[in-house]
């Protein structure tokens, strides 16, 4: 291959269809086959290289690129999409007598007194979605809505990285296909975004239809990005391709095509034989990472679809079998309360260990007052728990015929259980907290996150030490911790002299952390990892985020009403005050890192970052180029000297090539530094 400098136009054209063709081959078989035949190192030169072109070479970007995946503009609402095939819904039904009747009415339209053909698939528990490929490009998505019209969320779908932009191979008879899919969250996704929502104090999804459903209403096609959602695509609009007799046939044609299809879908001839495949994928169901409500059985012939027809709510060729809630009984041995970071105070049910779905059960969240309240239960109740489409499991009602008296009503407390003062309640609030900043149940939560990995990463002071220094007052605040000394660590149960050294040595290496970090580890209510970059970022030291008013903490990235009165109230509060001293006086960084040492060879330079950098983090980069005397700033104007854009970069790109500012890569960067 020539040296992109030599090539003409026509060279560096056909080397960006050539990348193109090769990375969707490659994400075909990754995502789809889930057999990749190159390492992840060689897909990414691959795409960098065609990102790359494609920023020297705007004309050639399409919409089809598989660098088009991180979302673009946000929108300001969704247009109005009518759907020329209304998207229908499915029949259910939870029992194999409705299923067997469902099977007696097909042969009994079609006259047939022999076995029917039906093609079975598990039915997601997602969303439902229309999306149109137009001579195999992906033109648009559009959501269920009403069933005749729905909303355009094509931006949003675009971000689904399973799913093509460009169909593989597709020939004349694949012009304007229309098809349907789910749109879901895998478990671990699920579980991530709702750990990093908890972080930030975001109210929690209950499930993953309800996240998944969540994100496809974002407006930031670049949040949206971030979740992570999947698809499958399950089903089409009328006939879409003429050799085609079956509906099997049709799914594994998709699937030729790049698309995602249900891995479990069978070809299964008679219904007891399908009564059979459903109870064997119930039992293995529970392994899969997302999940399945029911399975959907389906005609295969799709003459006799055809022949079927539909009702105006669901098609007469198919029915969904639902799973019912996997359940069992168990005994509430008692409630305990416990007492998060925040000070929120949390009943949890203590059960009789039970294994459901997989894992064995020994307590379950109660939520709050209102929701014991609302189950009625009490401690000694036969309580039924519940596995569905929450993967938390739950409390659903109590055994009424089981009780005898014995049963022992559920005290919500008055007072911390930890600390003993009193609880409050506010306004606009269903959750009780303790309001001691002391209350230890706090400070050990406290000082865990204060120590964990993305926050100060000190390494050896885990759940349980904490909880030892601190029930022998030996942490009481952040700034303990730096006056802990190796004879004090190694006495304490279970500490050799080896972990004591290691810790010490550990905690004195955080006293230089990134300035993020300590903004993270402080643990202001809603200040999650990112949000202590933007404000990293954004301000030189603690003093500086410290005379800031609510309103201008508004007005930075990320933040809103409640994060920027909580980061106001933390630093307006005389106690936090005290300990921030203190740790400033034990010269622990509270700013960010030096500027003035060394030449400033960048001195009158700013610089814009798009993308994500090879070498450098945000913050390390906007140090370096600090440090050397550069500015860098948020938005490109003419006043940029230089735009360093990394993989997925964004508007900012644009805007940079319009105003003819110098735009270069991370490397072009560090020779301007040498
Ligand atoms: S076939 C006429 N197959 O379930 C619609 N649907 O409750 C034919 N669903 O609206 C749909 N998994 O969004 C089909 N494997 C699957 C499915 C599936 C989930 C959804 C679909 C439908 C809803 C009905």
């Amino acid at each position: 291959m020539l040296p992109i400098l030599f090539m003409n136009k026509e060279q560096i054209k056909k080397r960006i269809e050539e990348l193109k063709s090769s990375i969707n081959k490659h994400n075909y078989k990754y995502y789809i086959l889930a057999e990749p035949v190159i390492t992840d190192e060689q897909y990414d030169k691959l795409y960098r290289e065609l990102l790359s072109l494609e920023m020297q070479y705007p004309e050639f970007l399409s919409s089809d690129s598989p660098t088009r995946k991180v979302g673009g503009e946000p929108l300001k609402g969704f247009k109005s999409i009518e759907h020329p095939i209304p998207m229908l819904s499915l029949d259910n039904t939870y029992n194999f007598n409705e299923l067997r009747n469902f099977d007696k009415r097909v042969k009994s339209l079609l006259s047939a007194d022999t076995d029917i053909e039906y093609s079975i698939e598990p039915k997601i528990d997602g969303v439902a979605v229309r999306i149109v490929y137009d001579k195999g490009l992906f033109v648009l998505a559009a959501s269920r809505g009403n069933g005749t019209i729905g909303d355009d969320i094509t931006e949003n779908i675009k971000t689904i990285k399973r799913l093509p932009l460009r169909l593989i191979d597709a020939g004349e008879d694949l012009k304007d296909i229309d098809i349907r899919g789910e749109v879901f969250l895998r478990k671990d996704t699920f579980l991530e975004i709702n750990m990093k929502r908890e972080e930030a104090g975001d109210k929690l999804f209950a499930n993953t239809r309800n996240a998944a459903a969540g994100s496809l209403k974002l407006l930031n096609p670049k949040e949206v990005a971030k979740r992570n959602l999947d698809i499958f695509i399950h089903s089409f609009s009328g006939k879409l391709f003429g050799k085609i007799i079956t509906y099997s046939q049709t799914l594994k044609k998709l699937e030729k095509l790049g698309l995602p299809i249900i891995k479990y879908c069978r070809v299964i001839k008679g219904i007891d034989n399908v009564i059979k495949y459903i109870n064997e994928w119930d039992k293995i169901r529970d392994n899969q990472n997302y999940i399945t409500d029911g399975m959907v059985i389906k005609v295969n012939k799709l003459e006799y679809c055809k022949t079927l027809g539909s009702t105006a709510k669901s098609p007469r060729w198919a029915i969904a079998y639902k799973f019912k809630a996997k359940q069992v009984e168990t005994i509430l041995k008692d409630v305990i309360f416990q007492v998060g970071r925040t000070g929120v105070v949390t009943p949890v049910s203590i059960l009789e260990p039970v294994s459901l779905a997989g894992s064995v059960i020994s307590r379950t969240t109660l939520h709050n007052e209102d929701e014991i309240k609302r189950l009625g239960i009490k401690i000694g109740d036969r309580v039924i728990v519940e596995k569905g489409g929450d993967v938390i499991p739950k409390i659903v009602k109590y055994d009424s015929n089981s009780r005898d008296g014995s049963e022992i009503d559920i005290k919500f407390p008055n007072k911390c259980p930890i600390c003993g003062s009193y609880l409050v309640k506010y306004p606009d609030e269903v959750a009780v907290r303790c309001d001691n900043i002391s209350c230890q149940a706090q400070l050990k939560k406290r000082i865990e996150h204060f120590a964990e990995r993305d926050a100060m990463d000190i390494r050896g002071l885990g759940e349980e030490l904490v909880s030892k220094l601190v029930d022998k007052g030996l942490i009481k605040d952040f700034s303990s911790i730096y006056e802990l000394n190796e004879n004090i660590v190694a006495s304490l149960d279970r500490m050799g002299n080896k972990s004591a050294r290691n810790l010490i040595y550990s905690i004195e290496e955080s006293k230089q952390r990134d300035f993020f970090r300590i903004i993270y580890a402080l643990g202001i209510r809603y200040v999650g990892i990112n949000l202590a970059k933007v404000l990293a970022r954004r301000f030189r030291d603690i003093d500086e985020i410290k005379c800031m008013s609510c309103e201008d903490l508004l007005n930075i990235e990320g933040s809103g009403e409640k994060v920027a009165k909580s980061i106001y109230n933390y630093f307006h509060n005389e106690q936090n005050d005290i300990v921030i001293k203190k740790l400033m006086d034990l010269r622990i960084r509270m700013k960010r890192e030096d500027e003035t040492i060394g030449p400033q060879p960048l001195k009158g330079f700013t610089f814009v970052i798009t993308g994500t950098l090879k070498k450098y983090s945000r913050s390390e980069i906007k140090n370096k180029i600090e440090n050397l005397g550069g500015k860098i700033t948020d938005t490109v104007s003419k006043n940029t000297s230089y735009l360093i854009f990394g993989e997925n970069p964004g508007s900012k790109f644009n805007k940079a090539l319009n105003l003819n500012v110098k735009i270069i890569t991370e490397e072009e960067f560090e020779k301007l530094i040498i």
